[in-house]
């Protein structure tokens, strides 16, 4: 029988969300590269465990209203060699394939379109 979806998103939702992407970005060819450069090729390593919380902090923030995160996203963006919208397009695509993994279609387009409205603004930012 398949997962039952979310109806909504909550903090433990959006975990598991988070915890279903990143292992998709660690073996895609296209976007792996940046991740390794900066937190390594192993996602239980302590790093990855770091930026795993901040980016479940990041989105409990920016779809729920949470205040625990309190960065500027884009800053380590600026500091990527290489970043391109083809990048931009890979991550979107992984990123929304996993939405509806977790979500129905209702709560998932939300998220669907928060993620391509932060993607659209980091790139006009990166000018790319
Ligand atoms: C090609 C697209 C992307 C790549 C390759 C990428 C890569 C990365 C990497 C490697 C880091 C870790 C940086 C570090 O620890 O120094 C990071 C951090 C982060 N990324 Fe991305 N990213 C991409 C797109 C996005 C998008 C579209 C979003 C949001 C919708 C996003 C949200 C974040 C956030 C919130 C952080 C943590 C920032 C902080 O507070 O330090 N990223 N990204």
């Amino acid at each position: 029988m398949s997962k039952e979806l979310y109806k909504s998103m909550n903090a433990e939702n959006m975990e598991e969300l988070v915890h279903a992407f990143y292992p998709k970005v660690l073996k895609d060819p296209i976007l792996a590269p940046f991740f390794i450069a900066k937190l390594g090729d192993n996602i239980e390593s302590s790093g990855w465990k770091a930026h795993l919380k901040l980016i479940v902090e990041f989105w409990k923030f920016a779809a729920l209203g949470y205040d625990e995160y309190t960065n500027n996203p884009l800053t380590p963006h600026l500091a990527m060699e290489g970043l391109s919208r083809e990048a931009f397009g890979q991550w979107l695509r992984l990123f929304h394939e996993t939405v509806y993994e977790i979500y129905e279609p209702f709560a998932g387009d939300y998220l669907k379109d928060k993620s391509l409205d932060i993607a659209e603004n980091f790139m006009r930012k990166l000018e790319i």
